[in-house]
């Protein structure tokens, strides 16, 4: 049995700590947040802390708090030498304080919010780890999770992370963008979903390459001067702009 402390009570720990503990190979010895009010209702079912000096001892520490805290907390742990990692997509493994030699990063590629149910089997988790016991404590945890389990360095990491948000923050606010045009004129937002679902669908059969179809990629130039002549918000025709200008150099249309 792999014993966890986790610290942090925000989306992602949260998420985390709701699927570890229907794990069988794997208990949530503790779980620490700085509000205890935030993990409050979960005491009948693990211990809690806000005192980072009441941490118990556990096989692993999983620290899910915002980025620029990490560093921080990293050093108020009050042991050293014990598995220490973090879930950030961007945050340097070495961030971790160099007093926990056992350091690594727990990476879920997913977005995670506390409100939205999320299968934990359908999340991606990139391990970075500096010794090879540690990686596998983290990928057993992983697949205990029902997770795939994929071993990265630092760059591929960040690669991965920085292509997340094109992927989906980027997109999601391409669908904010859809939906004011939408408004705009009083057209209903929900007859493009069977569109979003499928452009998101085929990409499991074929490369975003070839599964791009349009006016830019097309070359239609009269189509697209009509829809820039459509907009007359200043942000979406240079959203649309830029992206016709990418899909077209992608394409090799002038
Ligand atoms: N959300 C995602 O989709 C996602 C996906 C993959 C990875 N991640 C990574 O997972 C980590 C957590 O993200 P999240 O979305 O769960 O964040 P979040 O919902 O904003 O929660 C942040 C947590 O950090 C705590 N915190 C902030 N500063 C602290 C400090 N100085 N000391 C102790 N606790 C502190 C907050 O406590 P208070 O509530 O008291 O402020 C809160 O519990 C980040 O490293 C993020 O990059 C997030």
């Amino acid at each position: 049995m792999i014993t966890i402390t986790l610290i942090g009570a925000g989306n992602v720990a949260t998420h985390l700590y709701n699927a570890l503990k229907k794990c069988e190979k794997v208990a949530v010895n503790q779980w620490f947040s700085r509000d205890l009010t935030q993990i409050s209702k979960y005491n009948t079912e693990v211990s809690i802390t806000d005192n980072l000096q009441e941490l118990k001892e556990s096989d692993v520490y999983i620290i899910a708090i915002s980025d620029d805290a990490i560093e921080d907390v990293s050093k108020q742990l009050p042991f050293d030498n014990r598995l220490v990692v973090h879930t950030s997509g961007s945050v340097r493994l070495y961030d971790i304080d160099m007093k926990h030699h056992k350091r690594g990063v727990f990476y879920p590629l997913q977005s995670f919010s506390k409100a939205v149910e999320l299968n934990f089997s359908e999340v991606p988790i990139c391990i970075e780890a500096l010794r090879k016991e540690d990686f596998n404590t983290l990928k057993t945890i992983g697949e205990a999770l029902g997770c795939k389990v994929h071993k990265v360095n630092t760059n591929q990491r960040k690669a991965l992370h920085l292509a997340a948000v094109f992927a989906n923050n980027f997109t999601n606010q391409i669908y904010r963008l859809a939906h004011e045009i939408c408004e705009s004129e009083a057209a209903d937002f929900d007859i493009l979903k069977p569109l979003i679902k499928e452009t998101a669908r085929k990409i499991n059969t074929v490369s975003p390459y070839k599964a791009q179809t349009g006016p830019a990629k097309r070359g239609d130039k009269k189509t697209i001067k009509k829809q820039l002549k459509m907009l007359d918000n200043d942000m979406q025709k240079d959203v649309y702009e830029l992206l016709t200008k990418s899909i077209k150099q992608t394409h090799g249309q002038h």
